[in-house]
């Protein structure tokens, strides 16, 4: 079924209604004009999205880097029909057979194939999921005083109070909440700062849990938790011995490492899941999004058999954690169909191979004055960073985000320039002949912005 164009009154209506009752994410609310506003999309397929009257545009960043198999998948929309016939909501105390069969599917797919899977609706339950994970295995253990979080600044990690917390972001805009969760500790990201600072950044920063675990007393931490590569954090692949040195300290305090998945996963970093690239066991995992491709919501936290065995039973150790919509049976049927197709289309392998591709592409961007950095190579994440001053990384500031945004949508391409920051995290089933396409876009874009700035 493909949507028709929609007539300019019909249009107008909707832009009508959304600008007094529409609330959008992250947002102004009311702006539904063609210049600034939220955009109405009526019908997507594969890589591309389409407007009302037919425009179309790359989805760069995969939505919401979450529509790994694409758009318009029929088999997806198959799948959760007969679902949804068949048992649309399993009541308390019983389960449906998809919901069963995607735990073991992903249970198989982690380093740790005698995972347990908590099953959620998204990625932020699925974080809130893991650190209450985290702190009951410290209390099986008799360890009552492991209650602190470790976190990187300017991670993202969700958007309710605990993620916020962790996160601390200026997207997230936290200051403007009130006290933030207590026993929540950040400590430097290898992100952003690492190449304005001379030096080995990164492994300094791996260093300095090591320093926050001993300041705040390592008998009180419960856990560290980390995105494997942050796209909220630029995107920057970490130097190769962070990981396993994160994972060693975590070990050597008996702190619970938690990886946040929840864009890593399902294939965008060109293996199933990120912590692959180092070959790390994280303790726990969190993963939604492309899970389902975005086609129905989801997350889990991802027990390895570590966490999960201390909370076996019935009994005091059990961990009594609800939501209503954890497991629910079409969401599992949308999983199990999406990752079906993930492995018949060698989607992780296309990411491998066209992320490669995509990144050697991005390096001929190099050489204009306003782009500073190129950042990429593992898998189908990638960005570009612009500045005044290559060296200093200064940004323009003003209207320069903005026109990246408004430059981009002209050049057919729907993505981020958040940060001064273009984001490139297309579907995984992206062509080397549409990252042509892409690339040569992004060139006209970058060529307007040298004239504008
Ligand atoms: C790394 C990471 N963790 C958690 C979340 C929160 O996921 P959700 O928006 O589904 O709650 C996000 C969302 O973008 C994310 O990027």
């Amino acid at each position: 079924m493909v949507a028709k164009p929609l007539t300019g009154e019909q249009i107008e209506e909707l832009k009508g209604l959304g600008e007094t009752h529409f609330w959008p994410h992250s947002r102004p609310t009311g702006d539904m004009s063609d210049d600034t506003g939220i955009k109405l999309v009526t019908h997507s397929k594969g890589i591309w999205v389409e407007g009302p009257t037919g425009e179309r545009h790359v989805d760069l960043i995969a939505g919401m880097w979450l529509k790994n198999i694409g758009h318009g998948r029929k088999e997806i929309a198959d799948a959760v029909y007969e679902q949804m016939l068949d048992v649309s909501y399993s009541p308390g105390g019983t389960v449906a057979p998809a919901t069963v069969k995607l735990a073991s599917k992903v249970a198989s797919l982690t380093p740790d194939p005698e995972s347990r899977v908590y099953f959620v609706s998204g990625g932020s339950e699925a974080v809130e999921t893991a650190i209450k994970m985290a702190k009951k295995y410290q209390y099986n253990l008799g360890e009552r005083g492991r209650w602190k979080v470790i976190s990187r600044q300017n991670s993202y990690h969700g958007a309710t109070h605990l993620c916020m917390s962790l996160g601390f972001n200026h997207v997230n805009r936290p200051n403007d909440y009130g006290p933030l969760v207590p026993g929540n500790i950040r400590i430097s990201n290898p992100g952003l700062t690492y190449r304005t600072l001379p030096g080995d950044w990164d492994m300094q920063y791996a260093y300095d849990l090591e320093k926050a675990i001993i300041d705040e007393g390592p008998d009180s931490v419960a856990a560290f938790i980390g995105e494997p590569i942050s796209a909220a954090s630029g995107i920057h692949i970490p130097h190769p011995e962070y990981w396993p040195t994160i994972r060693e300290i975590c070990d050597k305090y008996g702190i619970v490492m938690i990886c946040d998945e929840v864009i890593n996963g399902f294939g965008r970093t060109g293996k199933m899941f990120a912590v692959e690239n180092w070959g790390i066991k994280p303790d726990i995992m969190t993963v939604a999004k492309a899970l389902t491709s975005g086609y129905l919501p989801i997350g889990a936290a991802i027990a390895s058999s570590k966490i999960g065995k201390v909370m076996e039973g019935e009994g005091p150790q059990t961990f009594k954690h609800l939501l209503t919509f954890g497991g629910s049976p079409p969401s599992c049927a949308a999983g199990l169909k999406n990752l079906e197709i993930m492995e018949r289309e060698k989607l992780v392998q296309n990411s491998a191979d066209n992320g490669k591709y995509l990144y050697e592409k991005l390096q001929e961007l190099s050489d204009h004055r306003i782009v500073a950095d190129v950042r990429g190579g593992m898998g189908l994440i990638a960005a570009v960073e612009f500045a005044k001053d290559k060296k200093t990384f200064e940004k323009f500031g003003g209207k320069f985000e903005s026109r990246v945004g408004h430059l981009m949508e002209e050049h057919s391409l729907l993505g981020r320039g958040l940060d001064e920051i273009m984001s490139f995290s297309p579907p995984l089933t992206i062509t080397k002949e549409e990252i042509d396409f892409v690339v040569d876009q992004t060139k006209k874009v970058i060529t307007q912005l040298e004239k504008e700035f």
